[in-house]
């Protein structure tokens, strides 16, 4: 207890502090909790921001192991939402004050398929007289690539690292051209060059990690000096290849509890940065966003994808919404908001406060 009260009085932290936060239980964890909740009242304020999540098709042309989208995942029926579903859903968000969009889908490269995503943005900025901010998360491109959407209008973007860990990253994507970490690299350092704020994220629980690998995630962040971050815990899906490894996972309890403490480690790190709370913390545990924007987050994705194709966007068993509709979601995530004690900053785009700083 008196050790964790001598960390948290710290400025940074070292590896093996950092390991020694993520072991907190109990009352060190509720110290961890309560330092994380006042650093973010303190510096992003307890207001939460609405990212309208798109999840534009499930085509994807990877075939990550933990994931239920891979290419080579036969049973999953995939979609592709025309323009006029995806330019609607926007528009949704705008009319109900989202203040930005999240465009997430496969990954696939190719003049079609860049020219079509230029031309989303395009019209998104369109119906919504340039108000609506636009998150891109359709993984690695060319930096003229990024370059072009940044231009067209997008203006923040996420790509995961998943672990920042070589072996690890191995161990969960195919060791092949294709699933490159150094590609991963270069695409994030690329997005910053392109002007993006850029988000970077992990996932937590995933077999063969260890609280070391998730210790030289968050140092991994704070030396990449990301914008903002999403991470949430590992879900196993039966018809991935790390399905084989579920009975090595820790229950999923502890792979929620563990996400929690990246979260308030990471907003004690990483003050002013933007950080969601997952859709898979709420897999996992009914109030489980509500939870991480209590201790830290501070960005929330309402799902706005047209319900019909929900249920086959698919990353890991037990997503939820995928029954709902936007407005469901909408008018439950109030609810749930406010239960949290935070504020929703409607009609904002709600930038990372780290990314103005540096600029
Ligand atoms: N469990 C949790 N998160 C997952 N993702 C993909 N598959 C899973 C899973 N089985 C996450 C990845 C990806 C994001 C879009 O979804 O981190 O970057
Ligand atoms: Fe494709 Fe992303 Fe799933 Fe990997 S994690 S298979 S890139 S959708
Ligand atoms: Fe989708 Fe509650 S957030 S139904």
């Amino acid at each position: 207890m008196d050790n964790i009260t001598h960390i948290l009085k710290k400025n940074s932290f070292t590896h093996a502090e950092i390991v020694q936060l993520l072991s907190s239980e109990k009352e060190a964890r509720s110290l961890l909790f309560a330092a994380s909740a006042e650093t973010k009242e303190k510096y992003v304020g307890n207001v939460v921001y609405f990212r309208g999540l798109i999840e534009f098709s499930n085509i994807c042309s990877k075939n990550c192991y933990y994931c239920g989208i891979r290419s080579g995942n036969k049973k999953t029926n995939r979609y592709n939402l025309t323009d006029k579903e995806i330019l609607d859903a926007a528009k949704f968000a705008y009319e109900n004050n989202y203040g930005s969009v999240v465009l997430q889908g496969g990954e696939i490269e190719g003049e079609a398929f860049t020219l079509r995503i230029e031309k989303l943005l395009h019209g998104i900025k369109e119906l919504s007289d340039g108000r609506l901010g636009v998150t891109l998360s359709v993984g690695e491109q060319s930096f003229d690539v990024y370059k072009r959407w940044f231009n067209a209008g997008a203006h923040r973007y996420l790509l995961r690292i998943e672990s920042s860990n070589k072996e690890l990253y191995y161990k969960i994507h195919p060791n092949d051209s294709t699933h490159s970490f150094e590609r991963r690299m270069t695409a994030l350092r690329n997005l910053r060059e392109a002007g993006y704020q850029v988000g970077t994220g992990v996932m937590i629980g995933l077999p063969f990690q260890t609280l070391d690998h998730l210790a030289d995630d968050l140092i991994f962040m704070k030396e990449m000096d990301i914008d903002m971050c999403g991470m949430g815990p590992y879900i196993e899906h039966a018809d991935t290849p790390l399905w084989d490894f579920r009975d090595g996972l820790l229950p999923l309890e502890e792979r929620f509890n563990l996400a929690l403490k990246m979260i308030a480690i990471l907003r004690i790190m990483m003050k002013n940065i933007n950080i969601a709370s997952a859709t898979a913390l709420q897999a996992i545990d009914p109030i489980g966003r509500e939870k991480a924007l209590k201790i830290g987050a501070n960005i929330i994705m309402p799902n706005i994808t047209p319900g019909m194709y929900r249920d086959e966007y698919k990353l890991y068993e037990n997503k939820p919404c995928t029954d709902e509709e936007a407005a469901d979601c909408k008018n439950c995530l109030e609810a749930r908001i406010h239960m949290s004690g935070n504020k929703i900053g409607y009609n904002e785009w709600g930038d990372s406060a780290h990314f103005k700083e540096r600029n």
